[in-house]
C-alpha cells in the first residue's frame, strides 16, 4: 500500500483552538460582526524597538542559516534573562532556540517519549500537551484538577498518577487555558512528590511574566535546585512580547537533553528564522516598559472580564494568577434549550454562543475539561464589555 498515510497520522486530533478561530473568520469575512475571544495571542503589536532590530538584522545581511540552535548573542540572551527572572545560571549549552515553544515541546516529546511511556498530564491542559505525547506512540495520563484547587494539581493526586512508566510530568504555570498558576508552596510539594520517581520534569512557563496583582511567580527551578538534572524550562516570547507571528521559544535544561534536540532540529528545521532571532535578542536584552504596559492593560481588562464573568447568571470563573484567559464554568447552562434544541455539551454551547452572540469562545473539551469555556481578554475593554452584555443575553434566551 505505498499510497497510504503513516498510521501515526490517526494518533493526531486538529487544534480545536485554531479550528474556532477558523470559524470566527469565516464568519467575520461574510460580513457577520464576531466578537473573538477565542486568541491566544496579545493583540498588541510588537514593540516597535524589537521590530527595528530585525529590520536592522536584515540590513546587515544577517540573512543567511545560523547554528541550528540559534546564534551565540540569542544563548546568551535567553541565559542572562532567565538569570535575572530565576537565578539560573544556565549556558549555551543548555539552550536550544526553536520555532516558538510549540515546536519546543514538539523536538521534546520526539527526544524524550517512547512507545509505551506515559507522560502526566493535568487538566486542563494546553490542547498541544496531549496530542504531541500521543504522536510519539507514548500515552498521556490526564490528571482532572477542579475549580475548587485552583486548577491545580494536588501532590496526592500527581502521587497516585506516577507508575514506573512515568516518563515525563508537563506542567504550565501560569496556565493555558486557566491562568492558575502554582505558589511556591505548592511547587515544593510536588517536587517532594517528584523526588522519589526519576522522570522528566517539563515546565512550561511561556505565561511567566504575564502575572497580575504582584503574585510571587517562581519557577520549579528555583523552588526545587536539587531537581535541576530532570528539569526542563519551556520558554518563549510569543505572550510576553506580543510575537507570536516571529516564532522563536527554547529549551532552558541539561546539556545531554538540548544536544539531543539540537540534534533532531539540525535534521528538521535547522535555526529558527535568523532576523527574528536578533528580534529577540533586543526582546530580551532590551527596556522592558512595553511588557510592563501590557500588563497593565490586561490586569484592567482581566479585573472587568472576571467581574463580569461572575455577574451573569449560571457562569463563574476564578481570579486567574496569570496569562489572559478566564475559564468559565458553563455547566449550569449546558442541557438547556435552544429553540427547542438541547444543548448537549460545552461544544454545542460555544456553538450557540458564536451563532446567537456572534461571540467565539473555545469549548473546555478541547482543554480536557468539559462544562467549561475559555474565553480569552487579549482584547480591547470595549469588546469585553460588548461581548459579556451578548453572552448574558444569548443565555437568557434558553429555556
Ligand atoms: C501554554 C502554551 N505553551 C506554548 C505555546 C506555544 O507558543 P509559541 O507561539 O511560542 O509556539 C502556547 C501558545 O498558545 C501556550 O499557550
Amino acid at each position: 500500500m505505498p499510497r497510504t498515510h503513516a498510521a501515526r497520522n490517526g494518533l493526531l486530533q486538529p487544534s480545536a483552538t485554531v479550528a474556532v478561530a477558523q470559524r470566527a473568520r469565516e464568519l467575520k469575512a461574510q460580513g457577520i460582526d464576531v466578537l473573538s475571544f477565542s486568541g491566544g495571542e496579545p493583540d498588541f503589536d510588537t514593540p516597535a524597538h524589537i521590530a527595528a532590530a530585525a529590520k536592522k538584522a536584515i540590513d546587515e545581511g544577517k540573512t543567511r542559516y545560523t547554528a541550528a540552535k540559534g546564534v551565540p548573542e540569542l544563548l546568551d540572551a535567553v541565559c542572562a534573562r532567565s538569570k535575572v527572572r530565576r537565578g539560573t545560571d544556565y549556558g549555551r549549552e543548555n539552550v536550544v532556540c526553536s520555532v516558538g515553544a510549540k515546536h519546543v515541546l514538539f523536538n521534546l516529546a520526539l527526544v524524550l517519549y517512547d512507545v509505551g511511556d506515559e507522560v502526566i498530564v493535568p487538566a486542563p491542559y494546553w490542547v498541544s500537551y496531549p496530542e504531541q505525547v500521543r504522536y510519539t506512540g507514548a500515552t498521556p495520563v490526564v490528571v482532572e484538577t477542579t475549580m475548587a484547587d485552583g486548577f491545580r494539581m494536588t501532590p496526592e493526586q500527581l502521587e497516585a498518577a506516577l507508575t514506573p512508566k512515568t516518563k515525563a510530568v508537563i506542567l504550565c504555570s501560569p496556565s493555558n487555558p486557566t491562568g492558575s498558576a502554582y505558589t511556591e508552596a505548592q511547587l515544593r510539594a510536588l517536587a517532594d512528590v517528584l523526588a522519589t520517581h526519576d522522570c522528566w520534569i517539563l515546565v512550561d512557563e511561556i505565561y511567566g511574566e504575564l502575572v497580575y496583582d504582584g503574585f510571587a511567580q517562581k519557577s520549579v527551578i528555583e523552588v526545587a535546585p536539587e531537581l535541576k538534572d530532570r528539569i526542563i524550562l519551556i520558554d518563549g516570547v510569543a505572550k510576553t512580547y506580543a510575537m507570536t507571528g516571529w516564532r522563536i521559544g527554547w529549551m532552558l535544561g541539561p546539556a545531554a537533553v538540548a544536544k539531543d534536540v539540537n540534534k533532531l532540529q539540525g535534521q528538521a528545521t535547522t535555526n529558527p528564522t535568523t532576523p527574528a532571532q536578533y528580534a529577540v535578542v533586543e526582546a530580551l536584552s532590551g527596556p522592558q516598559d512595553a511588557v510592563a504596559e501590557m500588563l497593565a492593560a490586561f490586569t484592567t481588562r482581566r479585573s472587568l472580564i472576571t467581574h463580569g464573568i461572575n455577574a451573569i447568571e449560571g457562569l463563574s470563573c476564578r481570579m486567574p494568577e496569570g496569562a489572559f484567559y478566564a475559564f468559565t464554568d458553563v455547566s449550569a447552562h449546558v442541557g438547556r434549550k435552544a429553540a427547542g434544541r438541547v444543548l448537549e455539551n460545552d461544544i454545542e454551547l460555544a456553538g450557540y454562543l458564536l451563532e446567537e452572540a456572534r461571540c467565539a469562545v473555545v469549548p473546555g473539551t478541547a482543554f480536557g475539561a468539559p462544562g467549561h469555556v475559555r474565553i480569552s481578554y487579549a482584547c480591547s475593554e470595549a469588546q469585553i464589555e460588548e461581548g459579556l452584555r451578548r453572552i448574558a443575553e444569548a443565555l437568557g434566551k434558553l429555556e
